[in-house]
């Protein structure tokens, strides 16, 4: 949608990723580092004072310890943390619990290590997770269920609750989880984040991955962390060493240096507003929605408007109304359409702005609210 984007100078509302400027401190730090002669291999772990932030970091948020030595890798982005841990755990035949909608780098990385993806599938509007569903699908064979909370693309959380059952599936059973929570800081309305740290039986079973990517809003920077109980971070790191060895030097100097000050403890204020200003603006639009829970999206309801496929008129909207989002059907294994599009508000006001005017200014189809007779 990104290339349609650009095709069709829409505004990009599709990709996730922010459009406003990095910290200065943030970028001086990188060039400091760049400068200072930081740009060889680092050790294969990461830098020893980077872990050390990130550790402190879970243990005043989540009240977790984790030993920076043995128990957080440093990763080049999130995805690679994913990829790594499934490669390390799955063999042939396998099977991997996800839910759906889901990010699209779970499934291929399933199927490249040997194993079967099992899809649980949430259903718009609240996508909330069926745990006897669930529970209903665990058999001898399955291995690991990966979860992202917040989540991308529903905008949904999971809640104490949510990890209390997931508790209790995974009590006595070798299942390992990959709990996804890129988006950790990007909560609304005052919710908390459950983390599967806050919960130890789960802590115990997982690899937890995070992205500087999306806190710091530098995407291309491609950097991130792992962390996981000892025994587990071992054979992470079997597999990382060979994957990528290790991630930019400069950066995790520069990452670790501008940790010190908990800058990330201003993200949900500033991207509250982001959401609650976008909201507002597309207030008197014809798409319905629920307001996203975390995360930088919104997926918006266009049932009111039309009877395309998501597809189509996610194609459609980029082409002739100059707004690209993307159709939510992207995230299912099987394509499922509930008139749903996604869009990122990780994005200056001013094109918050162009965008709810063209959002607001689509029209219902003339073949919606009436009766077809035959
Ligand atoms: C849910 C989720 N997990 C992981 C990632 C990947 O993060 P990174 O860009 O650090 O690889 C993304 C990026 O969009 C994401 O949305």
């Amino acid at each position: 949608m990104s290339a349609l984007a650009n095709e069709y100078k829409a505004i990009n509302l599709s990709q996730g990723f922010p459009n406003f400027e990095v910290s200065e401190e943030l970028v001086s730090l990188m060039n400091h580092y760049m400068k200072k002669g930081m740009n060889q291999y680092a050790p294969m772990q990461g830098i020893i004072s980077l872990r050390e932030r990130i550790a402190e970091k879970v243990q005043d948020l989540y009240g977790a310890v984790y030993n920076p030595e043995t128990e957080i890798n440093i990763t080049s982005g999130g995805t690679q943390a994913i990829y790594t841990a499934i490669t390390a755990m799955i063999r042939e035949g396998d099977e991997v619990v996800i839910f759906e909608p889901a990010y699209d780098c779970y499934a291929p990385a399933i199927q490249l290590a040997g194993g079967i993806p099992v899809y649980i599938q949430l259903t718009a509007p609240d996508y909330s997770i069926d745990w006897t569903k669930v529970k209903k699908l665990i058999t001898q064979k399955t291995k690991m269920i990966i979860i992202n909370t917040p989540h991308n693309p529903a905008g949904t959380i999971m809640t104490a609750a949510d990890m209390k059952e997931l508790e209790k599936i995974t009590s006595n059973s070798e299942i390992t989880i990959i709990s996804d929570e890129v988006y950790e800081h990007i909560l609304f309305d005052g919710l908390r984040h459950e983390s599967v740290m806050r919960y130890p039986k789960l802590a115990e079973r997982s690899f937890v991955v995070f992205s500087f990517g999306k806190t710091y809003h530098t995407t291309g920077w491609k950097m991130g962390y792992c962390l996981a109980p000892e025994n587990l971070m071992t054979e992470f790191r079997r597999v990382h060493q060979f994957v990528v060895f290790s991630s930019t030097t400069f950066a995790q100097y520069a990452l670790a240096d501008f940790m010190k000050n908990k800058n990330y403890l201003e993200l949900p204020a500033f991207y509250q507003e982001k959401r609650d200003y976008f909201l507002k603006l597309i207030s008197g639009s014809k798409f319905k929605f629920i307001p996203s829970k975390g995360s930088y999206f919104q997926s918006l309801d266009y049932s009111d408007i039309t009877k395309e496929k998501d597809f189509d008129f996610a194609v459609r909207l980029t082409k002739e109304n100059g707004i690209a989002s993307v159709p939510v059907s992207a995230f299912y294994n099987k394509k499922n359409d509930y008139k749903m599009l996604r869009f990122c508000f990780a994005k200056t006001n001013e094109t918050l702005e162009q965008a709810a005017e063209k959002l607001c200014s689509i029209k219902a189809d003339k073949t919606i609210g009436k009766i077809t007779t035959i």
